[in-house]
């Protein structure tokens, strides 16, 4: 442990580069991402010394609003007030903007260039696109329009938040629309699950081990288990969530993007391309799921009313802005295969949902059971199979379960847990996701984004599950009561005697009954 606490430190400083002085510009700045995400993760790289002295934040959307009054909202999602708060409230600004109006594009363009004159900052603009999806593709246009794509002068990025298409036809013609006017290595379309210090540490973990790697494949593991498990429900959004569901809201980006993570090949560098390669060959070899077999495949859920711990908590049909016929999932549970050397059959699962019992990321590895059963006086199935489990939020950490012998007389098999705890590297800053992403960004980084073609991978693994939800309507979508674990027939997914693991907060417990 006391090694670990010596080793980062170092790598932090190879880390610190400084990115060249820029604005960034975020349109949709009234909105929520903004104010949660976008500049608290931006004012910790401010705290933390990683952005250069000459950069500004130029917050942009149709609320009429003057420097002040938008520094005075952003301020409310700071941490407690301290010196360097105003520091860095000092370098936004705001302007108003009407998205369709080319004029205002232009006029976009000429505070810019006063900002870059008054602050000495070069023409390098980082345009965070935070708005409704529906200007993903005006916005960059208009931009392009008044020259705002040309990088002889400086580099002009677009950050592309989610959803990147609501379909595969949509997905491509957005890909298409935005490279007309920019190359692919100007576009970063942000899947946040990526820039999660753990996800990153799937890649350490397996290729700067060499206990791991030469098991990870066929031969040796069993399944694989992909879960994200969230208790809160829609929080608000029902509107939009109602038009996209669990599989286009978590399965199609975050989740497909950590399946690219675990089963990808080595790549050859670490490097936005040579990763981007290997994650594409991971969805080019996803087995499409046939339209018979979508019902044994996939399952999908709504969250019903429920009662836990004595508050009654209301069913997804009853929540705001959702429609009281509504059969858009909240749940989904899925099995499918990588068709390649090293994963021919081996059964992948994922799994996710909203209004679970806690919430938790995780990924189980489970390996195949010992070939002869020495130990088997009471059936093979007494003793669990070996399981490792990366475990992405939260409690961040990885776990071993493997089995020894219960002291005492005979041998009575027991499972045990080995386990390590990112909390325990109490001196560290673990980095927010769009910490990490916006700095990369800014970098020119592309390695944790999604690249145009493996979104179109996903989504063409995705749609036919998608159209025989809207045009099948056989296809059953199952209750589940809030609090639980989704519908029972998630269950009938696995074979044999597995089961999902039914984890906990704490990465080591495990159980359907655990503390929530
Ligand atoms: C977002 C989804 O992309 O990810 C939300 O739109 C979901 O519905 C969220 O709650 C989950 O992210 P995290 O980081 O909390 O796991």
């Amino acid at each position: 442990m006391k090694r670990l606490y010596n080793i980062y430190p170092k790598t932090n400083k190879i880390d610190m580069k400084i990115p060249d002085p820029h604005i960034i510009v975020i349109f949709g700045a009234s909105g929520d991402l903004t104010k949660r995400m976008l500049i608290p993760a931006i004012h910790q790289l401010f705290i933390h010394h990683l952005l250069p002295d000459n950069f500004a934040i130029l917050g942009t959307s149709r609320t009429p609003l003057t420097d002040l009054e938008f520094r005075k909202r952003m301020n409310e999602f700071l941490p407690v007030a301290e010196e360097a708060n105003y520091q860095f409230l000092d370098k936004i600004y705001y302007q108003t903007i009407d998205y369709e109006s080319q004029d205002d594009y232009q006029k976009l363009k000429t505070r810019l260039e006063s900002l870059g004159q008054s602050l000495n900052i070069p023409p390098n603009y980082l345009f965070y696109l935070s708005t409704p999806p529906n200007l993903y593709d005006v916005i960059p246009e208009k931009l392009a329009l008044a020259d705002l794509n040309l990088q002889a002068d400086g580099f002009k990025r677009l950050i592309i938040e989610k959803p990147f298409g609501i379909n595969l036809s949509s997905a491509r013609k957005l890909n298409i629309s935005l490279l007309k006017n920019y190359e692919e290595n100007q576009i970063y379309r942000i899947d946040h699950y990526l820039g999660k210090e753990t996800v990153q540490n799937l890649m350490v973990t397996r290729f700067a081990n060499g206990i791991f790697e030469p098991v990870w494949n066929r031969n040796f593991i069993e399944r694989v288990e992909i879960s994200s498990a969230e208790s809160l429900g829609v929080e608000g959004r029902g509107g939009y969530y109602d038009h996209s569901g669990a599989m286009r809201d978590m399965v199609q980006n975050h989740l497909l993007q950590v399946v690219g993570m675990v089963a990808m090949e080595p790549p050859v560098v670490i490097e936005a391309d040579a990763i981007r390669h290997e994650v594409m060959k991971v969805f080019q070899s996803l087995r499409p799921i046939k339209p018979e077999d979508i019902h044994k495949q996939v399952i999908r859920g709504q969250y019903t009313a429920s009662t836990i711990k004595g508050q009654s908590i209301a069913g997804y049909r009853e929540e705001p802005g959702v429609d009281p016929d509504s059969h858009t999932e909240t749940f989904v549970a899925m099995k499918f295969y990588i068709d390649n050397w090293r994963w021919a059959d081996v059964p992948f699962f994922i799994r996710s949902g909203k209004k679970l019992p806690t919430r938790v990321t995780e990924i189980v590895i489970e390996f195949k059971p010992t070939p002869h059963h020495l130990f088997d006086q009471k059936g093979f199935d007494q003793y669990k199979p070996n399981q490792l489990i990366i475990r992405i939020q939260p409690d961040e950490g990885i776990l071993l379960k493997f089995n020894m012998k219960e002291p005492g007389a005979g041998f009575i098999v027991n499972q045990v847990n080995m386990d390590f705890h990112y909390s325990s590297l109490t001196d560290i800053h673990l980095p927010a996701a769009y910490e990490r992403l916006i700095l990369d960004s800014l970098h020119g980084d592309a390695t944790l984004f999604s690249r145009g073609d493996t979104v179109e991978a996903a989504w063409s693994f995705i749609q036919p599950i998608l159209d025989a939800w809207e045009n099948d309507h056989s296809i059953p979508i199952y209750g589940y009561p809030a609090g639980t674990w989704g519908p029972y027939e998630s269950d009938g997914l696995m074979e044999g005697n597995s089961t999902w693991r039914y984890p906990c907060k704490n990465l080591s417990d495990d159980g359907l009954y655990c503390e929530l």
